[in-house]
This record gives structure tokens, C-alpha cells and sequence, in this order.
């Protein structure tokens, strides 16, 4: 057989990925979330509060980060949840946590900022120079971008999906305002038919767009987009089959072999993938390094992508079936091997950050 060459990377970041903790542990947790992000390459992911309860009080931070610390297999970094009722926690929340999420748009979960004034509470209070992530769609986004605007605040924008959404954070960025956004691979590599194919396998918030869309944001791979990030979203398959599927799709262990399919293509570079995957995340958030820490990836390496194997709790993908090429052979976390050959390994010594 013919050898094969691996090619080493830094470990990934992911900075949008939803861990289930707490109360959602039968769709995921912090051991089998972590191992599908380690199987898909990534050495550090910031995890979301739209939780049950959600992650807006110290408390609830503080029981997490003891749970995560026990039980996940590479780091796990929390974000602040804005909530109406918990305003008063933002200015403690800040100095414990990677940024604000603002849901300011409906999707999956309770939280929700739905006034003006709470809104302008927490751009008031949460500190400057510290990110705050926005679910906002559509003209959202331009409420978004005035408030960066107006309260010199530092607005990250999760998952754009839309030709006028990334096309006003181009122009926002060219005006000089302190925006950054990210884009998901199933809006890179899925549209609107797709969803009609999928059915509940292919609905998420935002929901797949036209291919004109994913045109646009593949235009803007190389200079507006800051971030590949998967949200990853998983759901039972028994939710997803149910009355009120909640949207939502995984996609840690699928987003760095459509990547390296990208760039096998001639889509994108692989350096320009490395900013997007582990240079601009760390800058954005602020986040630690890792020493001792890469992937080592077959690039050539083709196979069919399948609900088989895969590490996450959910046991499907939107993209099972589709050929790409890229593998993630083996990780290793600060000196100690965590991944190899399709395996995590367990260490007692393995999280120390
Ligand atoms: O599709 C989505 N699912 N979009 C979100 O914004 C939330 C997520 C979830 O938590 O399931
Ligand atoms: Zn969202
Ligand atoms: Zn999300």
C-alpha cells in the first residue's frame, strides 16, 4: 500500500457549537461533543447558552465550566447568555466567559432579547473590547451593525447566510466598524433544494438559502468572512422525526473534510483555511494558546461522508453522502495524543487549562 502523507495543522477552533449542558444531555454533552470535535480536528470550542436552564447567572457558569473541565476532551470556553431578567450578571459574566450571545432573532431555545431597551442595556453594560455574538438575520444584522457603530462595541455576527447580509458587513467593514462575522459549512455547501430533499435533517435557523447566496458568501471567502464555524446543533432523531422538529444540525465532525474538499478544488487556500479555522478564531475571542497541540490530516485521502461512526450523540449528518476528500488522522492536545485513527484516547492528565 502506498504510504500516506500527513499533513500537520494547528489545532481548530470552533467558536459556535451548542454542547447540550445542561438539560439537554440525550441530544449531547460535554464528552461526546468534545469527541466529535476532536474527531473533526478541533482542539478548542466556545460553547453556547441557549441551554436549559440557559447560561446567564455565575452559578450556572460556574457548574459547567466544573463539568466541562471533568468530562470534556479538548477545551471548552462558554459564552454569556443575554437575558431581560439577568442584566445585573453581564459586568461578572464578562470577566469568566469569551463573549455576550444576543439572540435577537427567533430560533432553538427561550432565549431571546425582544425590546429596544433591553438591547441597548446590554451594549451599555457589557464591557468594551469584549465580543458581542448576534443571532440576527436579515435587517437584524443592520440593527446589529448601528449599535457596533453607535456604542463602539465589537459585534461578531453567527452564521450569515445571505448575499445582502454578507454584502452590508463588507460595507460596514470597509466604513471601519468593529464587525466580524462567520459563516457555517452547511451554508457553504447546502441550498434550498437541499433542504427540500432533507426535510428535518435539513432545517436550521438561519435555513438554507439559494444558491445565489451561497455564491456570495463563497465571494467573500477570502476577505469578508472572519470564520468557518459549524454551529453545531444536534437534535435526537426522534425530535427531528417528531410534530415541532426543533431546527438544528451537527456538523463538528464534517466541517474540516468539506473544507479541504474546498481547497482540493481550488476554492480557497489551505492557508487561507487555517485563518479561518484556528488563526481568526483565537484572535476574535481572545483565546489561549495551546502548546504541544496540531491535527495531522491525509489530504488525499476520499471517502463517502456517513451517519456510521460518527462521534456526536445525534447519530445522523445533513451531509451523509457526500464525497469529499481530507482526513483527520490524528490530534494532539498539549503533548498528549487524544485522537488517532478514527479512536479517542482518554487520559486521566488531559484537560489542564
Ligand atoms: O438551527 C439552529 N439551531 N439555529 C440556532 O440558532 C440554534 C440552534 C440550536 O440550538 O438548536
Ligand atoms: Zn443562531
Ligand atoms: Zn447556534
Amino acid at each position: 500500500m502506498p504510504h500516506k502523507t500527513l499533513t500537520r495543522l494547528p489545532g481548530l477552533a470552533d467558536v459556535h457549537v451548542h454542547l447540550r449542558v445542561p438539560g439537554g444531555e440525550h441530544k449531547e454533552d460535554f464528552f461526546t461533543g468534545t469527541a466529535a470535535a476532536v474527531a473533526g480536528g478541533f482542539t478548542t470550542v466556545l460553547a453556547m447558552p441557549n441551554t436549559t436552564p440557559p447560561l446567564v447567572t455565575r452559578e450556572t457558569l460556574h457548574t459547567v465550566q466544573k463539568q466541562a473541565q471533568a468530562e470534556a476532551l479538548c477545551d471548552v470556553h462558554f459564552y454569556a447568555g443575554a437575558s431581560a431578567d439577568h442584566l445585573d450578571e453581564l459586568p461578572a459574566l464578562a470577566q469568566e466567559t469569551v463573549g455576550l450571545k444576543i439572540y435577537a432573532d427567533q430560533t432553538y431555545g427561550l432565549l431571546r432579547i425582544d425590546t429596544l431597551a433591553t438591547l441597548l442595556r446590554c451594549f451599555e453594560t457589557w464591557p468594551r473590547g469584549k465580543p458581542i455574538a448576534m443571532h440576527a438575520e436579515g435587517r437584524t444584522i443592520a440593527v446589529g451593525i448601528g449599535l457596533a457603530a453607535t456604542y463602539g462595541q465589537r459585534v461578531h455576527f453567527c452564521h450569515v447566510s445571505r448575499a445582502d447580509e454578507i454584502e452590508l458587513i463588507a460595507a460596514a467593514k470597509a466604513h471601519g466598524l468593529p464587525v466580524t462575522c462567520e459563516v457555517t459549512p452547511h451554508h457553504l455547501f447546502l441550498t434550498e433544494a437541499d433542504a427540500a430533499r432533507l426535510g428535518p435533517w435539513g432545517d436550521m435557523r438561519p435555513r438554507l438559502a439559494t444558491q445565489a447566496d451561497v455564491d456570495a458568501l463563497w465571494a467573500h471567502i477570502d476577505a469578508t468572512i472572519d470564520c468557518i464555524a459549524t454551529d453545531h446543533a444536534p437534535h435526537t432523531r426522534a425530535e427531528k422525526l417528531g410534530p415541532d422538529a426543533p431546527p438544528g444540525v451537527p456538523g463538528l465532525e464534517t466541517a474540516l473534510p468539506l473544507m479541504l474538499t474546498a481547497v482540493a478544488e481550488g476554492r480557497l487556500t489551505l492557508e487561507r483555511l487555517i485563518e479561518l479555522m484556528a488563526h481568526n478564531p483565537r484572535r476574535i475571542f481572545g483565546l489561549p494558546e495551546q502548546p504541544e497541540t496540531w491535527i495531522e490530516v491525509d489530504l488525499d485521502a476520499t471517502y463517502t461522508l456517513s451517519d456510521e461512526g460518527l462521534h456526536t450523540k445525534c447519530g445522523w449528518s445533513p451531509f451523509s453522502g457526500m464525497s469529499v476528500r481530507g482526513k483527520v488522522e490524528s490530534v494532539q492536545l498539549r503533548g498528549l495524543p487524544i485522537f488517532t485513527e478514527g479512536v479517542i484516547i482518554r487520559s486521566p492528565e488531559r484537560t489542564r487549562y
